[in-house]
């Protein structure tokens, strides 16, 4: 069945310039990259990506993690994979959450590491489950961002949107 799955370069990753090698890892899959940005992550993003831990004891420095606080690195790099079992391709490339138990060749495993207040600086995150990935993917990228249609949208009007342009 094809899927998306969102995953986060996270700024460990980012500090040990990990990036060409975990995306040249992740190329093994064959998926298609259907989105990808360079995102800050705000406290109320963290916050709301890791809502399903706010009363585990390591939810504080996993929010400063995330947010870069950790490796002075304040982004990461957000990417959509999509095709035929995405998420399970990718958690396997990645390895199990706890460094110290992925196999020593995932991406993990290679490069993860525990810290000495037990936070896993893990270098990714792999969506867990369809619906997971569903509610992340929806909360980090905007539909126009993402270049299928991967879940229904609506047309709305804005108006008076402040907005940047190239001048
Ligand atoms: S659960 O409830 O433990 O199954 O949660 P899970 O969805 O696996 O996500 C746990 C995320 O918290 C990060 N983290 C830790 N988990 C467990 N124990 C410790 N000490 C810990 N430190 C950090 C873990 O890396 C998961 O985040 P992601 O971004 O998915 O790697």
């Amino acid at each position: 069945m094809e899927q998306a799955a969102l995953i986060l370069i996270k700024p460990d990753g980012l500090k040990k310039s990990l990036t060409g090698n975990i995306l040249t890892r992740l190329s093994e899959t064959k998926l298609e990259i259907v989105a990808a940005k360079m995102a800050r992550v705000s406290r109320q993003l963290a916050e709301e990506h890791y809502k399903h831990l706010k009363d585990k004891p390591f939810f504080p420095e996993i929010i400063r993690y995330i947010q870069g606080e950790l490796h002075n690195r304040h982004k990461v790099l957000a990417l959509i994979y999509w095709g035929e079992d995405a998420i399970a391709k990718c958690r396997e490339l990645a390895g199990a959450t706890n460094p110290e138990e992925a196999e020593p060749t995932s991406i993990r495993g290679s490069y993860g590491r525990i810290t000495t207040a037990g936070v896993y600086e893990n270098v990714i995150h792999v969506s867990s489950n369809i619906e997971e990935a569903e509610r992340e993917i929806k909360l980090w990228f905007q539909p126009g961002e993402v270049i299928v249609n991967l879940y229904p949208t609506k047309e709305v009007v804005k108006k008076e949107v402040k907005a940047k342009e190239w001048t």
